[in-house]
């Protein structure tokens, strides 16, 4: 479908193509209950090869094609991308492709006290670090049982240290959980401009087991956070940004709510996603890809392949959020695509 006014790529749905999530492994070093529970993710799991990987020459050569067809965002995700050797180098070479503007990273922060410096040299614009807990043995029951939350303290303040403004906090909350973390998060994060936001557990993937009663709706959150402190809503920065904004009353900056499941935000989203072995995924609730990787092994031109990017977004009506609950049962019994490959 072509947008005559605008001259622009668009999909069935009329949304451009902005934003590139680029998986850059599927392994992780944790082992979330909600997203590679170890019970199902164990040691015999059958990741990538290093040969199915796309390396960081074919990674330039696809985003170089992305960016022409309309993408100005890249975020770099996982599993755990700092498990990705010389990422940095990446990030540099993602810095030089013409019309990207943007490079940002979710990682769990854990290596980051090693890498940001690096990272903030070569580039990368902006950091979101997942956090569960502050509290080490719940943060531990979340992640699967590793490392503290003192660590990814420290690979924040490493980033803060290294120039990064633009941090973001990521917490999933779990009802069974985390529920009694929410206030000592905001605390610790209040005032310093580091952005918190509360990420409702999505049924992504399989493995997690997924279950509605787990979910804590945002309009739950914001009452609860409601009783602690005046928070207001605030318009969003762009179209298609995922997260609605709040702004506490009293100057103590901002948080954020991921709403996936209470409200939906498909209408606008402009997201392609990438996994590390190279599939090109319109939605993060996808069940099949189109394989780049091959066509690049195959020997096939840039032209070509913009073509085969171009067919397949124009194309895409993806709206998994916004149907999952509208009667469309078949869609919740479905093989989804784990969140670990595609990245979150
Ligand atoms: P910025 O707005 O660029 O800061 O990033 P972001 O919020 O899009 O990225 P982040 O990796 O922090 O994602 C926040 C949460 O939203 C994660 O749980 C993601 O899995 C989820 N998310 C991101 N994009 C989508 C999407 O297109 N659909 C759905 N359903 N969830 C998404
Ligand atoms: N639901 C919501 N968010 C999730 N994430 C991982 N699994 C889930 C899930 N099932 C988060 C990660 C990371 C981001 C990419 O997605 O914690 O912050
Ligand atoms: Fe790893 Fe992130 Fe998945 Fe946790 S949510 S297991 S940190 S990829
Ligand atoms: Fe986009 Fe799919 Fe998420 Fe809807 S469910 S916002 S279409 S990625």
């Amino acid at each position: 479908m072509e947008d005559k006014n605008q001259n622009q790529l668009i999909d069935q749905l009329g949304r451009p193509m902005r934003d590139l999530r680029l998986s850059v492994i599927d392994r992780c070093n944790f082992r979330c209950t909600y997203c590679m529970p170890s019970d199902e993710v164990g040691p015999d799991f059958p990741w990538l090869g290093k040969s199915e990987q796309l390396s960081f020459d074919e990674m330039i050569r696809l985003v170089h094609q992305f960016s022409k067809l309309g993408v100005e965002k890249i975020r770099l995700t996982g599993g755990e991308p700092l498990l990705r050797n010389d990422l940095a180098d990446l990030v540099a070479r993602l810095n030089e492709i013409p019309g990207i503007h943007d490079i940002a990273m979710t990682t769990n922060g854990i290596m980051l006290s090693r890498y940001a410096e690096d990272l903030r040299k070569a580039g990368l614009d902006r950091l979101t670090v997942s956090l569960g807990a502050l509290d080490k043995t719940i943060f531990r029951k979340m992640n699967g049982g590793f490392d503290s939350p003192r660590q990814v303290l420290d690979g924040i303040e490493a980033a803060r240290a290294a120039g990064f403004g633009n941090i973001k906090v990521n917490m999933v909350v779990r009802r069974d959980m985390n529920m009694s973390e929410i206030v000592p998060i905001i605390e610790e994060f209040r005032g310093t401009r580091i952005i918190v936001r509360f990420i409702e557990y999505m049924d992504v993937g399989n493995v997690n087991h997924w279950e509605r009663d787990q979910v804590v709706p945002t309009a739950e959150l914001i009452q609860y956070i409601s009783n602690h402190w005046n928070i207001e809503p605030v318009a969003k920065h762009y179209t298609g940004e995922v997260a609605d904004r709040y702004r506490f009353s009293d100057g103590g900056g901002e948080i954020g709510f991921v709403s996936s499941i209470s409200q939906p935000f498909c209408r606008p989203c402009n997201r392609s996603r990438l996994s590390a072995d190279g599939k090109l995924y319109t939605c993060l609730f996808a069940t099949e890809g189109t394989d780049l990787h091959t066509l690049l092994r195959n020997g096939m031109t840039d032209e070509e392949v913009y073509e085969v990017i171009r067919k397949v977004w124009c194309n895409r009506n993806d709206q998994y959020s916004q149907t999952r609950w509208g009667g469309d049962t078949k869609q919740e019994s479905k093989q989804k695509i784990e969140m670990f490959y595609i990245g979150g």
